[in-house]
Parts: C-alpha cells; sequence; structure tokens
C-alpha cells in the first residue's frame, strides 16, 4: 500500500457542484492530490433513472482508474443514493458516498427525533437517506423533499436573486411548519444556498452539510489503509479538472467556488470509457 500515498483521490460529481465536496476535502485534507471529473454533459442526474445514473457513475469510475487513484469519493447525493451499493460491488477501489456520513451527523445533532433531507427528485424518489437513517435510528421520523428547481439557480448564479427567495418559500414551507431540528442539505448544490435557506428556516434547525463528514470519512479511511498522503512537495498538492463539455463554463464556476485559481480543465469524451 505504500507506494499509493502520493496518489491522487478521484472525486466525482454530475457537474459542478461537487466543488463543494473538493473544498472540504481540500481544507481537511491539504496534502491529497485530488483529480475531479463533472459530468457536465450529461447533468443533471436527479431525473435520471437509476440505471442511467449507475451506467454514468460506471463510466465515470473507469476513467477515474486510468489516473491511478486511490480512492473514489462520489460528491453526488444522487449517484450516492442510486449507484453507491452497485460500482462498490463491482470495482477495486474503495468508495465513499455522501448519503452515510450526512445521516450520521444529523442523527447526531437531532434532539427531537425528527430530520428533514433535500435533494434533486431522484434522491428523495430512492428514499435512500431515510432508509440509512433508520438503520442508525429507527426511531428518527425522516422528512425528505425534493426541491429541484435550486440546481439551476445556483447555476445560474440566482444565489440572491429575489426568485430564489420565492422558490425557498415555496419548497421549505411545508418542512419549516413541521417540528424538524435537523436538515440535510443531501445535493450537492445546495450548501451555496445554505445562508438563504438557514435565514428561511431559522436559527433553530441545525443545518447538515454532508461534505464535512464525507471528508472526515475520507481522512479516516486513507489513515487506517495507510494511504495518506505525507510527501506532498514543496510546489503544493495537485489538483486536475476533468468534464465531460463546457470547460471554460465549469472553469468560471469553479473559481467562484474554490479558495484557489483553478487550472485548465480538459474534456474527455466519457462515453469512451
Ligand atoms: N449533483 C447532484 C446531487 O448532488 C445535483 C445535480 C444533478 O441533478 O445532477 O444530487
Amino acid at each position: 500500500m505504500e507506494c499509493k500515498k502520493g496518489a491522487p483521490v478521484g472525486v466525482f460529481d454530475s457537474g459542478v457542484g461537487g466543488l463543494t465536496v473538493v473544498r472540504e476535502i481540500i481544507r481537511q485534507l491539504p496534502d491529497e492530490n485530488i483529480v475531479y471529473f463533472g459530468d457536465t454533459a450529461r447533468v443533471p442526474y436527479g431525473s435520471k433513472s437509476p440505471k442511467t445514473v449507475i451506467r454514468f457513475s460506471e463510466q465515470i469510475i473507469r476513467f477515474l482508474k486510468t489516473k491511478q487513484v486511490k480512492a473514489i469519493v462520489i460528491a453526488c447525493n444522487t449517484a450516492s443514493a442510486l449507484a453507491l451499493d452497485t460500482v462498490r460491488d463491482k470495482f477495486d477501489v474503495p468508495i465513499l458516498g455522501v448519503v452515510s456520513p450526512g445521516a450520521r451527523a444529523a442523527v447526531a445533532v437531532t434532539q427531537k427525533q425528527k430530520i428533514g433531507v433535500v435533494g434533486t427528485d431522484a434522491t428523495v424518489r430512492s428514499g435512500v437517506y431515510t432508509q440509512v437513517i433508520h438503520r442508525m435510528d429507527p426511531q428518527i421520523q425522516v422528512i425528505e423533499k425534493a426541491c429541484p428547481l435550486f440546481v439551476p439557480l445556483v447555476e445560474e448564479g440566482f444565489k440572491e436573486h429575489v426568485v430564489t427567495q420565492e422558490i425557498i418559500e415555496y419548497y421549505l414551507e411545508s418542512l419549516r411548519a413541521t417540528d424538524i431540528d435537523a436538515m440535510i442539505l443531501g445535493c450537492t448544490h445546495y450548501p451555496l444556498l445554505r445562508s438563504r435557506i438557514r435565514a428561511y428556516m431559522g436559527e433553530e434547525i441545525q443545518i447538515v452539510n454532508p461534505a464535512y463528514e464525507t471528508a472526515a470519512d475520507l481522512k479516516a479511511l486513507l489513515k487506517e489503509q495507510n494511504m495518506d498522503n505525507d510527501s506532498t512537495d514543496a510546489s503544493g498538492s495537485r489538483y486536475e479538472f476533468y468534464v465531460s463539455d463546457m470547460a471554460e463554463k465549469f472553469r468560471q464556476f469553479a473559481n467562484t467556488v474554490m479558495p484557489f485559481d483553478v487550472p485548465e480543465t480538459n474534456v474527455v469524451n466519457i462515453e469512451d470509457f
């Protein structure tokens, strides 16, 4: 395993949203090299079937394996919900998703045993967050709500726009009327609306971003398997970004999320994998 220490961690998402997870991985694991793939040609995954999301995820994992990744993080909630179990069985590389870490964090903070989950249509339809939470504590009540328009709003740069406020109210009114005291942002894009969501839901509700716990799980996994990088050279960690389309648009968006200037982004024909 020693030789794997300097190998990169692969992270993938349906597009740009997974950068919220990369940002957290970089914060908690600054010495790790990262290869990111954003499936910008085929986003959104949130409106697709499990079969399609599994096929896309397998292609991306095959691509990431050509980069000799030592572990893979599925940053996309939809792909974590629909494809994680299948790809874990199929590939010989450790693969982490964001659902279990997010669920665990919410279970740890809820006092009233009532958790809200917001995500894409596909994630909510899968019911995976409820299943995972119930495996941890069957007494907890889970209320899931799909908020599909949040993704295009973030991608259009409408974070501060007045329509975003209306849509937050439209989707979250019913959830706010319950007495949940924890809420999982079960979609990569939603942490970018966190302050607006928090303002609407109120300070007493703990907002959980699964990215934090996912990065912590990755750190524990790399350490446990003696794969953590302890030999970053003086030029720092290396970050490579790949997409399936629209590289420049991706890079511009990425620059609004990442704490550094995102380097040139390469286009990959993912259907070849
Ligand atoms: N990355 C997706 C997720 O976290 C959101 C965007 C999409 O629908 O592909 O569920």
